[in-house]
């Protein structure tokens, strides 16, 4: 099928060169013309596992392109996906003026009937809106039908979330552009959903809420775990059991970060809130996840007792593993207050050293692991990056001036950090 992309970030990016490598015939549009310079030349705006090679093997077999030309896009597709940055803003809803705006260029390229998709996650009833503005913008009076398509693919693991993933949602006005959109998903092989737009919108913001909320309460579990001597771990493996229950997204730790659990539970919050509910489940669910992150400072100034001057190792700058992006990373914002307690850093991260340069300034950034600790007095592992368990133990041992971690992830197991000499404190153990 003929597909279009507008926004090449990481929804937009990942979402066409998947449908490219499934068969379809994509183009990717940005208004940025020197991400489009980059892509068309071969580079890749973001650090995202199998991206870049899926990306050059289809621009290769002519079915993925890049342009800056919105009406191309519009004109030699019959379906349009939306994947534009919905910002937050400084009271929490959310910033649709890139949705808008793209809406109405799509309007104005219409000459026969499109599908126009939303990929872009947007506060419920957001599908009436593009609607009305196509409508008021479209010179050419032709049909055009609007779905809410939700995604739910994960930094870090897109490529693989969106080749396999769990469900297909499709937000519907009409059943018109339904075998087509079913046409697009079939290659995926996972179950379609059909629904009304304004419940595909909702399932997005439920979807993410949730998660966030399955975070906050393991974390929550982890304060009750130290105050008893339990174990979160065991605590997360023996109710994640539970088919109900699920293990994953039970991990305790530093709490949840990025470009999406934050922004879309104050845009839920904000929304609801609008639509004359208080949900102030969800505003327990910020305030437990802020209050991770003081809990965590609070054990190493009471291990460490004066930060100012401290030389300290930080283990990890991505909001997450596999990921580049340092967005509302957990890791960066410990590193800032461990900074403006006065306590001077050394820190390394596997992909996100260039991106945090720009947001973590004066502090040493260094190559290699095994080399963070050196001259130290403590080392604290940030973020969740599977390679940090291969770290020689026994180098950063001799290497701090006290042998102290603090593990804002759990990475380690206690007994045997305890055994090889470390002082080791986790998260719920
Ligand atoms: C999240 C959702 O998982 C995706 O389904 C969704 O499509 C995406 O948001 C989005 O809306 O675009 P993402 O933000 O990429 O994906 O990353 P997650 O893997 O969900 O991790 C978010 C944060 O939660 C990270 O800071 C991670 O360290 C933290 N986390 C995750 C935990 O603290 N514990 C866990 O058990 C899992």
């Amino acid at each position: 099928m003929k597909l279009t992309i507008i926004g090449t970030g990481y929804v937009g990016l990942v979402t066409g060169t998947c449908f490219a490598e499934v068969g379809h015939q994509v183009i990717c549009v940005d208004k940025d013309a020197a991400k489009v310079k980059l892509l068309q030349s071969g580079g890749m705006p973001i650090y995202e596992p199998g991206l870049e090679e899926l990306v050059k093997r289809n621009v290769e077999a002519k079915r993925l392109s890049f342009t800056n030309s919105t009406e191309e896009g519009v004109v030699k597709s019959d379906i349009i996906f939306i994947a534009v940055p919905t910002p937050p803003q400084p009271d929490g809803s959310v910033d649709l003026s890139f949705m808008e705006s793209v809406s109405r260029e799509i309007a104005q390229s219409m000459t026969g009937y499109k599908v126009v998709v939303d990929k872009s996650t947007v506060p419920v009833q957001t599908g009436e809106k593009v609607a009305e503005t196509i409508k008021r913008y479209c010179k050419a009076r032709v049909d055009f039908d609007v779905v809410s398509n939700p995604e739910f693919l994960r930094e870090g693991f897109a490529v693989e979330d969106f080749m396999k993933p769990d469900r297909v949602v499709i937000g519907v006005r009409s059943q018109r552009p339904v075998p087509a959109m079913k046409q697009v998903y079939a290659p995926f092989g996972a179950p379609i959903i059909v629904t009304d737009i304004n419940s595909a919108e909702l399932i997005k913001h439920a979807a993410n809420s949730f998660l966030a909320l399955k975070i906050s309460y393991i974390n929550a579990i982890s304060v009750i775990c130290e105050a008893t001597g339990a174990n979160v771990q065991e605590v997360a493996n023996g109710i994640g059991l539970d088919a109900r229950i699920g293990r994953r997204f039970l991990d305790a730790g530093l709490g949840f970060g990025g470009s999406c659990f934050p922004k879309d539970l104050s845009a839920f919050i904000k929304i609801s809130e609008q639509l004359g509910y208080d949900f102030q489940l969800l505003k327990e669910v910020q305030r437990i996840n802020a209050e991770q992150m003081n809990r965590f400072i609070k054990k190493i100034e009471e291990t460490l007792w004066v930060l100012k001057d401290k030389k300290i190792g930080v283990l990890g700058l991505a909001f997450k593993q596999n990921t580049d992006d340092v967005r509302l990373s957990p890791a960066i914002e410990l590193c800032q207050r461990l900074q403006k307690e006065g306590a001077r850093l050394r820190v390394y991260d596997p992909r996100a050293m260039e991106k945090a340069r720009a947001v973590l300034r004066d502090a040493e950034y260094v190559n290699d692991m095994n080399e963070v600790a050196e001259g130290c007095d403590a080392l604290i592992v940030a973020t969740e990056w599977p390679e940090f368990k291969k770290l020689d133990l026994e180098r950063a041992r001799k290497a701090l001036s006290h042998p102290i971690m603090f593990d804002g992830r759990n990475l380690f197991d206690c007994e045997e950090m305890e055994r090889l000499g470390f002082i080791y404190k986790s998260v719920g153990r």
